[in-house]
């Protein structure tokens, strides 16, 4: 089948082939499919949803038009990966818990999407991170330290890598066929045996409705067992931060204080995710008999120190400080200006516009508004309070960091509009909303 022809099957609302769509991903990776004919593609899709077993081809596809990892190690090779969200740094936390637990953890993560921090960018903010690792060295990384966060190199999927940049100029980045298969295609190829996905719900999630949610949940698990990965979904609220900090080395900030004090109030939510998502994940590694023993092990890896030790030698074998773990204050960089914002009546924070609280961290200079803008890591949002708490008038709600003070006013009035302050008692929402396996 030509092209044309697969354009127009698509067209007509017809099922496309697994030999046209493997024709289709390899002509992405090598050129010979046009900018049009892959807009023309994402469009059809977006119109016309696949069937499981085409989107499982599709993704397949994709992944094949790369290099497949190929581990020989003493344990299970497994991955966390988050639909995205703000102040989500969970993967610093849980990727270091993961490896002490037994499992080995090669994360290949992206840069900031939208109102979306990525992890790449936070792991930047450390002085002299580097996340372009080659192949070799990652996978040597993974075996000596048991896990790395780097970006996906260029043998990685890169039909997705050409997809996807021209899906976000063709209005056709929300089909849930074309974020499984891209999101897995780049899973897949890290050769995992288990992956556990963070599918985020919520007014800062890009699903903000809880049955796209589910439905994109259940695809992602759907097709990644299909390609003979365990896996399982958590969906998650995304209504608050995850983390009471959003900004780059604020939430490196953040995910040391969980590394290093788990029981704090401050991290909770952070930690909870961490150990839910961690227990899960060592359940269908095998190296649990369940997630709740999963949990436990987790957690134990956070409260002896253990995690925040091998996150150090992360860090330190990534090209970071070799003292991280017990300087990590005096290495991030910080916002000249920081401003308090208070609370101007007492109340209980009602709600969160979690989408706005994102969008001005990328206003700030935390996130790219076009492809090539660079990115100032000390600024964003910190001290945030939670929805439910009970706050008098004066009393801090949250801290805005900025590179100067202008900015910091203009952000901090946008900060209050966000905060919602009631005055009737408020439940926080339930932050793990059902498990998808
Ligand atoms: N993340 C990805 O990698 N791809 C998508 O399509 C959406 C989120």
């Amino acid at each position: 089948m030509s092209l044309r022809d697969t354009l127009a099957a698509l067209r007509a609302g017809r099922a496309v082939g697994k030999r046209a769509l493997v024709e289709f991903a390899r002509g992405l990776a090598d050129g010979r499919v046009s900018d049009a004919q892959a807009g023309a593609f994402a469009m059809g899709v977006c119109h016309v949803p696949m069937a499981a077993d085409t989107r499982a081809a599709l993704t397949r596809a994709m992944r094949d038009t790369g290099a497949v990892l190929d581990w020989h190690l003493d344990g299970p090779v497994a991955d966390k990966h988050s639909t995205g969200g703000v102040g989500d740094c969970v993967s610093l936390v849980l990727t270091p818990a993961l490896a002490i637990c037994g499992a080995y953890v090669p994360m290949i993560s992206g840069r900031g999407l939208g109102h979306t921090g990525g992890t790449l960018d936070k792991l930047a903010s450390i002085p002299g991170f580097r996340t372009d690792l080659a192949t070799e060295e990652m996978q040597r990384i993974v075996a000596e330290v048991g896990c790395v966060i780097c970006g996906a190199t260029e043998d990685i999927a890169p039909a997705d890598r050409r997809l996807y940049a021209i899906r976000d100029v063709t209005g056709t980045v929300q089909s849930t066929d074309l974020i499984v298969a891209s999101i897995l295609s780049k899973k897949l190829a890290e050769g995992l045996e288990a992956l556990v996905l963070d599918v985020k719900s919520g007014s800062g999630a890009f699903m903000t409705d809880p049955a796209e949610a589910r439905a994109l949940a259940r695809a992602l698990v759907e097709t990644a067992q299909a390609a003979g990965v365990m896996t399982s979904a958590i969906v998650t609220d995304m209504n608050q931060p995850a983390a009471s900090s959003a900004g780059n080395a604020l939430e490196v900030i953040a995910a040391m204080e969980a590394l290093t004090d788990p029981n704090a109030r401050a991290s909770a939510r952070l930690v909870t995710l961490a150990r839910v998502l961690g227990g899960e994940c060592l359940a269908l590694c095998g190296l649990v008999a369940d997630a709740d023993e999963g949990e436990a092990r987790i957690g134990d890896a956070l409260t002896s120190g253990a995690a925040v030790e091998t996150f150090g030698r992360m860090v330190a074998a990534q090209g970071g400080p070799s003292d991280f773990p017990d300087r990590w204050r005096d290495r991030l960089p910080a916002a000249p200006v920081v401003a308090e914002l208070r609370a101007d009546a007492p109340g209980v924070v009602g709600g969160i516009d979690t989408r706005a609280l994102g969008e001005i961290v990328v206003d700030l200079g935390g996130g790219r508004r076009r492809e090539d803008d660079r990115i100032d890591p000390t600024v964003g949002i910190s001290h945030m309070a939670e929805i439910g708490a009970v706050v008098t008038e004066g009393q801090p709600i949250a801290r805005v960091h900025a590179a100067d003070a202008d900015e910091a006013e203009e952000a901090a009035g946008r900060v209050a509009e966000a905060i919602e302050l009631a005055s009737r008692p408020v439940t926080a929402p339930g932050l793990i909303r059902e498990v998808i396996r």
